[in-house]
């Protein structure tokens, strides 16, 4: 290593980052790494980079195994020309891909760069659109997963954009378009690098990150556990897992969790952990829209695909954020091979101007769209409230779900009874004597005949009303009896999801 390596390494570990290398090592099962293109170098002149072509330039590419399965993956080296991109990065990335995609397994991209390479020009942005072009080849076709560990600026966001699963590294890595100094000469905004672009800005409020971590050896940890619930390709599906626990086993707080009061609320997250085998459940996107709840688990060995509103946030209404969140997560599943299971509990959209000028129809559209069209296995819990649209938007069978189970708890209705009452019986209300007690009447008139799991089950759009207790050995048994679903859409180039 040349004393400016050195320097830059040394650089590196005194901002508590890893090198390029280092992350590989922990990412990868021990001694299983190949490396690719050492030897390469740029070919570029002026600036004086003619004279500074270190072999296999700013990135490090190959392909090793995870749990004994075979990633393929790139590492933006930070201590080489900053990590930037020119011909050559661009070249081996580019390579890397293609063998990911035409030997069907995952690509992890290590993200630590200063972005295009100033001295080679518009031949590094050409690079650039190279590999953007590929990351879209392959969506849906083998899982792609980004890990920013350092910066990640401009245009080269969008690679990390269109993964399906992105990891910042809380402190160290940044993503945005246009830095803060760009920001406040333009619009005479202060913000700081961190509060714009840095790993809890874009898990809370853009939703660009799905999981933070604390440093990069927790990053490496992660990606691996992640790959545990993921098939290595579109044609094939998950790892199973042998659990501990046993399919028939019954839960007997669950018949206790749903409170007495219709607006109480509780945590979805619990129900999900004591259903699902060994209490394993691996929250996706947990900082944005928490009312909407996304993540991995498995049943009785077989990953599968949660999605769940949340009661313990805005009362587990869907609002904008919640359904793209949940909208690409069922995407991401049904490319996937990974049955999905739903738990419902909505009151119905978030009421507001913000909402309704932002496009909580088109963005509700989205959620709509993405369980319509699955195809994979789907199996829908009702726990308590299933009202109106947003009833019908979280996988009913109107919609095509495969199972439907409700609790003795659910109220399948068009709205809550309060709401339903003042509408229905304004007239009445006018007009009674004692108002407070008429309407508690009628209140207890309508949730007697429509809040309640019958209605729906008589028409057939619930399949079984079930004990809470007895969630799991159902559902185990109901996605057993899918295993084999075949479901296809109508031929067609593709369809057009609201955007
Ligand atoms: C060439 C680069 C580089 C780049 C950094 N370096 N970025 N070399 N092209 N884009 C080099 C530096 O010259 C330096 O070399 C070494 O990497 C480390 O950089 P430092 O600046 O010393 O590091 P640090 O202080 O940590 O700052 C990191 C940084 C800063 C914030 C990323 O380097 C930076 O602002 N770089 C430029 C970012 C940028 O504007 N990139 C182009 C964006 S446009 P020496 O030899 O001194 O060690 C873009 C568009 C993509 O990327 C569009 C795709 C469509």
């Amino acid at each position: 290593m040349t004393p400016a390596n050195q320097r830059a390494v040394d650089r590196q570990h005194d901002l508590g980052k890893l090198t390029a290398r280092e992350r590989i090592d922990l990412l990868l099962d021990k001694g299983s790494f190949q490396e690719l293109d050492l030897f390469m170098r740029h070919q570029a002149s002026g600036f004086g980079v003619e004279d500074h072509r270190p072999a296999g330039d700013a990135v490090i590419t190959g392909y090793g195994t995870v749990d004994g399965r075979t990633v393929f993956l790139f590492a933006e080296d930070f201590t080489t020309y900053g990590g930037s991109l020119g011909e050559a990065v661009a070249d081996k990335i580019c390579k890397v891909m293609d063998l990911a995609m035409e030997n069907g397994a995952p690509l992890i991209g290590i993200k630590d760069s200063g972005g295009a390479r100033i001295q080679e020009g518009v031949v590094a942005l050409h690079g650039y659109g190279r590999i953007f072009e590929r990351n879209v080849r392959a969506s849906g076709v083998i899982p792609q997963v980004s890990v920013i560990m350092g910066p990640c600026a401009g245009g080269a966001v969008y690679s990390p954009a269109m993964t399906d699963f992105v990891y910042q590294v809380e402190e160290t890595s940044h993503l945005f378009i246009t830095g803060p100094e760009v920001i406040k000469t333009v619009t005479g905004e202060d913000v700081t690098m961190e509060e714009l672009g840095g790993a809890h800005a874009h898990a809370t409020r853009s939703g660009v990150t799905h999981f933070v971590v604390p440093d990069d050896r927790s990053a490496m940890e992660e990606v691996r556990y992640l790959l545990s619930f993921l098939p290595q390709n579109n044609m094939e599906v998950a790892p199973f897992f042998t659990p501990i626990d046993r399919p028939d086993r019954m839960d007997e707080q669950l018949t206790t969790i749903i409170p007495d009061s219709p607006n109480q609320p509780y945590d979805m997250v619990d129900v999900v952990a004591s259903i699902v085998d060994d209490g394993e459940f691996y929250e996706v996107h947990e900082s944005f829209a928490p009312n909407l709840i996304v993540g991995f688990a498995r049943l009785d060995g077989y990953t599968i695909g949660v999605v769940g509103n949340q009661p313990a946030a805005l009362a587990g209404t869907l609002d904008i954020d919640a359904s793209t969140k949940g909208a690409r997560f069922v995407r991401f599943c049904d490319a996937f091979n990974i049955p999905l299971v739903t738990f419902v509990d909505v009151p119905g959209f978030l009421p507001g101007v913000g909402q309704e000028h932002n496009g909580i129809i088109r963005h509700g559209a989205k959620l709509l769209y993405a369980f319509s069209e699955a195809t994979v296995p789907r199996v829908t819990v009702i726990t308590r409230k299933a009202y109106g649209g947003a009833f019908l938007v979280m996988n009913s069978r109107a919609v095509r779900a495969d199972i439907v189970f409700a609790w003795p708890t659910a109220e399948i209705a068009v709205m809550g009874a309060q709401g339903a009452v003042n509408i229905i019986h304004r007239k009445d209300l006018r007009e009674a004597d004692d108002a407070e007690s008429e309407r508690r009447r009628l209140v207890d008139e309508y949730e007697d005949r429509f809040n309640n799991p019958y209605v729906a089950a008589e028409r057939g759009y619930v399949d079984d009303v079930i004990e809470a207790r007895e969630t799991r050995p159902r559902l185990i048994r109901a996605l057993s009896m899918l295993r084999n679903k075949r479901e296809a859409m109508p031929p067609r180039k593709h369809g057009n999801i609201p955007l």
